[in-house]
């Protein structure tokens, strides 16, 4: 007997969708299975102020396919120059529904990043009165830094002092790869939410390293060991509210990828909602992946959650196709490797 699983249609609350021929190319992809998906503003130029996000929102509405249904939530880009009432303006038109904190440096175009917290503390405090929600990407950036210990470094030196000085800022910790972070959200009141993304559900850093260098695993934060691994498949199945999916689908073509320094990012969009269906299965907990994909994540973000459904069907291994084919050349897909018995029916 086939196995089959309806749930709330899902949302993606970490999305990279690019402009031009790649958003052309990619943003089909999501729309398929996703509802709503936050977009991520690293562009370059980054997506800075309101007007930028407007602009930005229009494009990727206009390269919808006739008869998809998807709406973009935008985000701003914070700068140490952004303007706390172009913030609380744009998101109280609706226009943005979060604004997000890169490190200057940590990762894809995020040299216009933040290099001093304290210059956008004013942007906090008013984005904490008003109820906007942070997205971090959080990861120190300083060279001594171990790449592998910089979310845990960063939790203890950048994102809990900013939560200690800012009551009521509501912050989502984004594509959290430790124990750490896992323990961190874990026992944080619910202010504090996180993502977690397909791909580091699936992968530890053997998948990157062992048996020659894989790129296309490659993607920041960089997976971790098995344990953090197994920490993070533990809390997503957990159906713990804070925690909801954030696939950081993040396309860059197969040229950029695989080379001498391949770009960072992880293209998930086509494949997630199988694979995602595959670890809870294997987890024994598919009665919690709704809470994941559909419904923790309208929660924090004050949303209704999507009335529409998806089936998911359970047969034969799924076909991973090995790529998308775009104007600025192809996007190879993730492929977990391991065999996924799950599709999107219809
Ligand atoms: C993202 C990208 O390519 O824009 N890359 C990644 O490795 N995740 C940026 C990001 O979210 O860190
Ligand atoms: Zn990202």
């Amino acid at each position: 007997m086939t196995q089959t699983l309806t749930l709330r249609r899902p949302d993606d609350w970490h999305l990279h969708l690019r402009d031009g021929a790649m958003l052309q190319a990619v943003l089909p992809e999501t729309a398929r299975d996703f509802a709503r998906a936050i977009i991520m503003p690293n562009l370059v130029p980054p997506v800075v102020t309101s007007a930028d996000a407007r602009a930005y929102r229009d494009r990727i509405l206009a390269a919808l396919p006739e008869g998809m249904d998807f709406t973009p939530l935008m985000t701003l880009y914070l700068t140490e120059g952004t303007d706390p009432a172009d913030v609380i303006a744009a998101h109280a038109s609706g226009l943005i529904s979060a604004v997000k904190l890169y490190p200057a440096g940590a990762t894809t175009n995020s040299a216009s990043g933040v290099t001093d917290m304290d210059k956008v503390q004013p942007v906090f405090e008013a984005m904490a009165e008003a109820g906007v929600p942070l997205c971090v990407h959080g990861e120190v950036t300083r060279n001594e830094i171990d790449i592998f210990d910089r979310e845990a470094v960063f939790i203890e030196e950048v994102l809990d002092p900013i939560r200690r000085r800012t009551p009521g800022l509501r912050v989502v910790m984004e594509h959290i790869t430790t124990s750490d972070a896992c323990a961190y959200v874990k026992e944080s009141d619910g202010s504090l939410g996180a993502t977690i993304t397909t791909h580091h559900l699936m992968i530890n850093r053997n998948h990157i390293l062992v048996g020659g260098i894989k790129p296309h695993y490659y993607c920041l934060p960089v997976a971790k060991r098995e344990s953090h691994r197994a920490a993070l498949v533990e809390l997503a199945t957990s159906g713990f509210a804070q925690v909801f999916l954030g696939t950081d689908s993040a396309p860059h073509t197969q040229a950029n990828k695989e080379s001498a320094c391949g770009c960072a990012g992880v293209f998930s969009a086509s494949v997630t909602m199988p694979c995602l269906a595959q670890v809870f299965d294997d987890a024994g907990a598919l009665d919690k992946l709704e809470a994941f994909t559909s419904l923790n994540g309208p929660a924090f973000y004050r949303m209704a959650p999507n009335d529409e459904t998806i089936t998911l069907v359970k047969g034969d291994v799924l076909e991973i196709p090995p790529q998308i084919e775009t104007g600025d050349g192809p996007v190879v897909v993730f492929d977990p490797g391991t065999s996924v018995l799950w599709k999107v029916s219809g």
